[in-house]
Formats: C-alpha cells, sequence, structure tokens
C-alpha cells in the first residue's frame, strides 16, 4: 500500500516492512486521534454555540471512572508503541552473527566502499540478495550519513570513531544510496546506487577484478612498513602486547578497568595510545595521528582481526 507512492520506494528488506508497519500504525493513530478530537471541537461549537436551544441541563463535574478511562488508555497505547519502537530499534541495532563486512569511509563528496576481498567501489555498492551485510563505517572529514530509502535504513557516519549499520536485501534491484546529512557544498550530489544481484552474479562481480589487495593485505604491509611488529611480537620482550586473537576479547587494563577490543577500540590505540593503557605494560607507544588515514586504519584493524590466537608469549 505505502508503496504505491513516490515517497515510499519498494521495500527491498528484512528491515523494511517492520519499518513500514510502525510508520503506518503511527501515521493512522494519529490520524485517528486528529480526526476525533477536531470533529468533537467543530460539533460541540456548533451544538452548544451561543443561542442554540441544545439542552444543557446535567453538566457532569468530575468522575473518576472517566478520568482513568482517560489516563490508563493513552498510557497503554503509548506503551505498546515504546515496545514496538524497542523491537525495531533493537533489530536494527544488532546486526546478526554471520555477516558479510565491507567498509566505507564517507568524503565530501563521495562514498568510498572496500569488500573484505579488496574490490573497491566509489558511489555504488555490489552486495548479493538474501545475505545480511554490515558496514563498518566512518569519515574522513565531517559528518555524512549512509541512507538507503529502499531498505529502511540510515546511519551517521562520523569523523573519529566507527559507526555500522546492517541489512539484508530481499530483492534484486538498484537502489538509491543518498547522503542524508547536510556536509556542505555538494552534499546534494554525494548519492549513489546499491546494487542487489543474485548470489552467483554477484560472485562473478566479486571476482572480477583481480588487482585489488584485500584489506587484511593491505594492513599487514602497513603493519610492517609502519614498524608495529617491532613491538607488538609475542617474541619482542613484551614492550608491548601481542595481538594476536586479541580482537573480540577483553583486555585488562592499567587501573583494574577492562576495555572490550573492537574496532573502536584497535583505532583508538592507533591515533591516542595513552587512552587506555593494557594491565603490565609502560605508556612507550608514540601516537600515529597523521601517519595512517582512515582507510589505512581499517586495514590495519582488518590485520588484526585474522591474527590467529598464539601461545601465550610468557611475559618474563
Ligand atoms: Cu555527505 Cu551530506
Amino acid at each position: 500500500m505505502l508503496s504505491d507512492l513516490p515517497l515510499f520506494p519498494q521495500p527491498a528488506s528484512t528491515t523494511a516492512a517492520q519499518v513500514d508497519a510502525l510508520y503506518l500504525f503511527l501515521v493512522a493513530l494519529s490520524g485517528f486521534l486528529s480526526l476525533l478530537i477536531a470533529g468533537l471541537l467543530v460539533g460541540f461549537a456548533v451544538r452548544y454555540r451561543r443561542g442554540s436551544r441544545a439542552d444543557r441541563t446535567g453538566a457532569g463535574h468530575g468522575s473518576t471512572r472517566l478520568e482513568l478511562f482517560w489516563t490508563i488508555t493513552p498510557l497503554l497505547v503509548s506503551m505498546s508503541i515504546f515496545v514496538w519502537g524497542a523491537k525495531v530499534f533493537f533489530h536494527i541495532n544488532r546486526p546478526p552473527d554471520d555477516t558479510m563486512n565491507i567498509l566505507v569511509v564517507g568524503k565530501r563528496w563521495m562514498w568510498k566502499l572496500q569488500h573484505l576481498n579488496g574490490r573497491r567501489e566509489i558511489n555504488e555498492l555490489h552486495v548479493p540478495v538474501g545475505r545480511a551485510v554490515k558496514l563498518t563505517m566512518t569519515s574522513e572529514d565531517v559528518i555524512h550519513s549512509f541512507y538507503v530509502p529502499a531498505f529502511r535504513v540510515k546511519a551517521d557516519v562520523l569523523p573519529g570513531r566507527y559507526t555500522t549499520l546492517w541489512f539484508e536485501p530481499t530483492r534484486p534491484g538498484r537502489y538509491h544510496l543518498f547522503c542524508a546529512e547536510y556536509c556542505g557544498t555538494r552534499h546534494s550530489g554525494m548519492t549513489g546506487w546499491v546494487v542487489v544481484m543474485q548470489p552467483q552474479d554477484f560472485q562473478a562481480w566479486l571476482g572480477g577484478d583481480a588487482r585489488d589487495v584485500s584489506p587484511a593485505r593491505a594492513g599487514e604491509r602497513l603493519f610492517t612498513n609502519l614498524g608495529c611488529a617491532t613491538c607488538h611480537n609475542p617474541g619482542s620482550g613484551a614492550r608491548g602486547p601481542s595481538l594476536h586473537g586479541v580482537y573480540g576479547t577483553r583486555i585488562a587494563l592499567k587501573g583494574g578497568a577492562t576495555a572490550a577490543a573492537d574496532d573502536g577500540y584497535l583505532r583508538e590505540s592507533i591515533l591516542d595510545p595513552q587512552a587506555k593503557i593494557v594491565d603490565g605494560y609502560e605508556p612507550l607507544m608514540p601516537t600515529f595521528r597523521g601517519l595512517v588515514g582512515e582507510e589505512g586504519l581499517m586495514q590495519i584493524i582488518e590485520y588484526i582481526k585474522t591474527m590467529p590466537p598464539a601461545p601465550a608469549p610468557g611475559k618474563s
């Protein structure tokens, strides 16, 4: 029904139906209440206008039952909107465990995307139908926002941190991609397409350009060139903690706190190493701010994710 309006593009993800149902309910409820209130207002104004012969006897002065009714009914309605909205919110904000991961860097005024096998795209994103896709996103300059109306998903893309967005396309086709946060002169031109393909077509497309280096491989090169391995090496006398198998674990920090070793933690530890010191180590590491760009950071983190857990080095 909604999809007949050009305002609402054909739903094309598993999220879309949920968002549409909630939205439709809210519009219907608002419409119903607006009509009810406006109707009563006009009706009473006409009926009880000055000089009319309407019966004015027996006007009520307080009724506990009536007051309970108009207190409890709106409470139940608004709480059900809250619970329903929270359910959809959790669905949108919690990607499933098994996702296809893609890196996204926004900059004025384009979207740069990279698949984990290395294939790069600009202002276009190719994905297979029926597969959950997770985007890890950041910005090189100002705040942008990644918005695909047909999927009913949108997330801000912020400088200095990672945000994620996930969706599972349900229909092959080409869908508009917009930047939904004003970011300067050519904000309105910061658009693109999401191309949803059949899985076999997608595989053929993905393998089409063999020149690209995977982010993990590129990250390994950066790791070597920046000299990270000098300290972060199980056999180096442990000036820095080993990074093998560290991703996804909880890290004990100096002072007794802990931190989850996720993308954001690794990024911070590269750019601002003094922010969180791993328990048992000295704050010796210099910042790598300015030496490695946003794409490089994502690549190094992809490389760290691929490091297998190593046998405990024994910090003696
Ligand atoms: Cu990028 Cu608006």
